[in-house]
């Protein structure tokens, strides 16, 4: 093993690898996956390979396509048209156009240009402790230097929220005045407000629970501002929530969606829906053109990833199984002293962990620890979240509830074991 990262290390620079001694992974099934000594591991934690690892008909959509066609998207391609009819339709019909790029990165750059170009605006308000992306322009978005163009909100949260002691309603509106603050200071410094950008579940933030109109308030907010709303799916959609987009969750439509990660199911491909006026006035200024997206290969698979879901019914397994996993989990929170949450939608959850009830402060040692003693029953997970002491759970759709039992036994058995 420690060959293999020297190796890594000797040729790729870096050593960002998961767990201490990290995985030298070989194939992939479903939602299992297997090392070169021949271990097997359950999946829990990808979701770019939202059908399963290895999906046949990805593969052979892939293949015939490549077989046939790959080429720029300055001629026109049947299959990249049908393709992006079908995905607009599986939105609000409010988001009928698409524009194809090869990262989420790319994607979020492109909504945050569109939000410029149609607003004329500069400013972006983004969540704390998000990330939205790899480029200059995304990392200073979340990570800094952010002014004066950035300025960030704290995300709405129940757990551990900005002030003890307020009903829901009186929350919701703290972290709504949070967002007011931040448009007035852009008017205050001379910033054009462009919109704002949030993940549609703070999948990064820890997955909080949060009230179900605060989207919605926040997006009249930002309109009402000359600002538009940007929602990032590239955690939330296709499928993981257990409705095919996070922002139903919330019941509001975006003026502009970003998607990626799990849309080709590993073949690099990311979008941006947004509404035809966005989209026109954007075009007005601007021609798009990305050389390796909006590609019939991208199209073909993406269009099968599509395809699949629906065959298979991973919107439902998501919220079935979803929903028998945190029941499971509600129980052995009750077991454990430092469990203090267990939240999120349909097959994405998070566990969050603490150093005891009373206190409810993040442990993110323990977390880690977690994680290392899942990986060594063949589980993989992951920590997350703002404190990085949230247990994330996110697996391929295709996980069902015999998958649940095998996790949930794994995950007392370790909880025993760190009480101990
Ligand atoms: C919410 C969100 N947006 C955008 C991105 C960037 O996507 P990519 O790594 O494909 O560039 C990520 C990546 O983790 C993400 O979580």
């Amino acid at each position: 093993m420690t060959k293999d990262v020297d190796r890594r290390v000797q040729f790729m620079g870096d050593r960002y690898l998961f767990y201490k001694e990290p995985i030298s992974i070989e194939s992939g099934e479903g939602v299992w996956l297997k090392d070169k000594s021949g271990n097997k591991y359950l999946d829990v934690y990808n979701n770019v390979p939202v059908v399963g690892h290895c999906h046949p008909k990805v593969v052979a959509s892939l293949k015939e396509q490549a077989s046939k066609l790959n080429v720029h998207s300055r001629y026109i391609s049947d299959v990249v048209v049908d393709y992006s009819e079908k995905l607009v339709s599986k939105h609000a019909k409010e988001l009928n156009r698409l524009k194809m790029a090869c990262s989420g990165t790319e994607a979020v750059e492109l909504a945050l240009r569109m939000a410029r170009v149609y607003t004329g605006g500069e400013g972006i308000i983004c969540s704390s402790s998000t990330y939205h992306g790899n480029s200059f322009e995304t990392i200073r978005m979340t990570v800094g230097p952010f002014e004066p163009e950035f300025r960030r909100v704290p995300y709405p949260q129940t757990f551990r929220p900005q002030k003890q002691g307020l009903s829901e309603e009186e929350l919701t509106e703290l972290y709504l005045e949070k967002i007011s603050e931040q448009i007035q200071a852009f008017k205050k410094d001379g910033i054009k407000f462009a919109g704002l950008i949030f993940c549609s579940i703070f999948a990064n933030e820890g997955l909080p629970n949060f009230s179900k109109d605060y989207l919605s308030k926040a997006s009249k907010l930002v309109r009402e501002a000359g600002g538009v709303v940007i929602l990032d799916e590239v955690q939330a959609g296709f499928g993981r929530t257990g409705t095919w987009w996070g922002y139903e969750l919330s019941g509001l439509v975006p003026d502009i969606c970003v998607m990626g990660k799990p849309m080709g199911a590993g073949i690099p491909v990311s979008g941006v829906v947004s509404s035809t006026e966005i989209s026109d006035v954007f075009h007005k200024k601007w021609s798009y053109f990305n050389t390796t997206a909006a590609t019939p290969v991208q199209a073909a698979v993406g269009s099968t990833v599509i395809d699949i879901i629906e065959e298979e019914g991973l919107i439902q397994n998501a919220k079935k199984v979803g929903a028998y996993l945190k029941e499971q989990l509600d129980e052995l929170k009750e077991k454990y002293e430092f469990i203090g949450d267990v939240r999120g939608p349909g097959l994405f959850l998070g566990i969050e962990v603490i150093d005891n009830k009373e206190d409810k402060n993040p442990d993110k040692p323990l977390a880690e620890n977690l994680v290392e003693s899942l990986k060594e029953r063949y589980f993989l997970i992951s920590n997350a979240g703002e404190h990085r002491n949230v247990l994330k759970l996110r697996p391929p759709l295709v996980f069902d509830t015999s998958h649940a039992d095998l996790l949930l036994d794994a995950l007392d058995h370790s909880f025993k074991k760190v009480s101990s």
